[in-house]
């Protein structure tokens, strides 16, 4: 009997890194032929992890563009994926989490009556414009799917109060701890030069990152304000803050933040030493989704510059804290922690409510019990 065909499609930093494993699972088993084709909604931090994970793809639609509008990447996204799709005939399509191109995967798909299975599905804040475009992208995205690979219970019973059958929503565990256990190395040593150079033994490292859409301008403003303030009053603080390549967001952090002493601008950094940085830490400031998943599970207490969140998970678990944009909270609440042990302690707890590193295997025992190939229905992901 021929292999069905898999066609795995993504297009920024975050989606490459959730998806490589599955890819090189899948590659690696017998039972599917994989084809990956990327929009290039990112290129260079796309293609960062493309090298790292030594994933050649079979199809490239290039469309990134400088300050590019959500209308330039759904349009460019949609036509570019009629012709590939219409050319390799997929038997499932496989889309990640909440991009513009997983939306626009999945819609080119459904006109093609292409079945779609959707990793990272469930997730919810339950407000359609935070985050600003991601939670409608999520949610147009299930509405297609055939296939939900929910990470978590929570996810699940998002899903099921939507109305989706239960039948089609596999609990499987987040593939970014997958890529994270595969990643990490407690003696992983960083030869790179912006890194090498860090006085792990007498600084107190704060990781950072911003990039939401709907942070841009003065929310981000006020984040690196009251960055400056902690600067200023924690001697042995040492901000280390990979800038997302979108100019609107290097505007104003080049302001802010430029030529201070203890904060380092640097490029987005590869995956493997970004992860082990993490890892050094001691706090993280963000409004990433990635980051709130992979900072639980290193005990590395997160911050998160944003009023809504999607994975509640942490933040119960006691690890994560939604601080938001305003400068004086902000300034408190990371005072707090870097003033009192107890109060670091309590949030500095590893956990793993997020997957257990067995995610793409779950994801492949999935599709071969949704392609008959496989008698049994695999058994969802539990937190131990
Ligand atoms: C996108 C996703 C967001 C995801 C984020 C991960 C949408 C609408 N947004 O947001 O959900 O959380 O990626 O980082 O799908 N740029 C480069 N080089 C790159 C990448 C980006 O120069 O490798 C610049 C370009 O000028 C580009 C801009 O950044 O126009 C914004 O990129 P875009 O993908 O539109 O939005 P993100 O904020 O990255
Ligand atoms: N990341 C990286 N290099 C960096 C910053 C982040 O490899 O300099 C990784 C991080 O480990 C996580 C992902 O990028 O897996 C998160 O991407 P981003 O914050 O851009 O997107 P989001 O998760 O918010 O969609």
């Amino acid at each position: 009997m021929p292999r069905k065909k898999i066609m795995t499609i993504f297009g920024t930093r975050p989606e490459a890194i959730k998806m490589a494993p599955l890819v090189k699972a899948l590659e690696a088993g017998e039972a599917f032929h994989c084809v990956v084709a990327v929009t290039a909604q990112h290129r260079e931090m796309l293609d960062q992890v493309l090298d790292l994970f030594e994933i050649k793809p079979d199809h490239d639609l290039d469309i990134m563009q400088a300050n590019q509008t959500l209308f330039d990447v759904t349009c460019k996204a949609l036509t570019g994926l009629k012709s590939v799709l219409e050319e390799e005939k997929p038997d499932l399509v496989l889309v990640h989490g909440d991009t513009t191109t997983t939306f626009v995967a999945s819609l080119a798909s459904f006109y093609l009556q292409i079945p779609v299975g959707h990793v990272e599905a469930g997730l919810r804040t339950g407000n359609k414009r935070s985050p600003f475009p991601e939670e409608m992208n999520r949610k147009l995205t299930g509405s297609i799917a055939d296939l939900h690979f929910a990470p978590t219970t929570t996810s699940r019973e998002n899903l099921l109060r939507e109305g989706v059958n239960p039948e089609t929503i596999f609990v499987t565990g987040n593939t970014v701890i997958d890529a994270l256990l595969q990643t990490v190395r407690p003696d992983y040593p960083f030869t790179g030069p912006d890194l090498r150079n860090i006085d792990f033994a007498n600084h107190r490292v704060l990781l950072v990152t911003t990039h939401r859409r709907e942070n841009l301008g003065e929310p981000m403003r006020q984040i690196y304000l009251g960055l400056k303030e902690i600067i200023e009053r924690y001697p042995d603080v040492l901000v280390v803050f990979p800038v997302h390549k979108n100019p609107k967001v290097r505007a104003v952090v080049e302001e802010v933040l430029g030529g201070l002493k203890r904060v380092r601008l640097i490029e987005p950094l590869d995956y493997q030493p970004f992860i082990n940085l993490m890892n050094k830490s001691h706090l993280v400031l963000t409004d990433s989704g990635g980051l709130q998943e992979e900072a639980p599970s290193l005990g590395k207490p997160v911050m998160v510059l944003r009023d809504t969140t999607e994975r509640p998970e942490a933040v119960v678990a006691g690890t994560v804290r939604m601080v938001g944009t305003d400068r004086q909270k902000l300034v408190e609440s990371v005072s707090e922690l870097l003033s009192s042990p107890g109060a670091y302690r309590s949030m500095a707890n590893a956990v793993n409510p997020y997957g257990d590193g067995q995610a793409c295997r779950r994801i492949i025992q999935s599709l071969l019990f949704y392609f008959d190939k496989n008698a049994v229905r695999p058994v969802d992901f539990a937190v131990k």
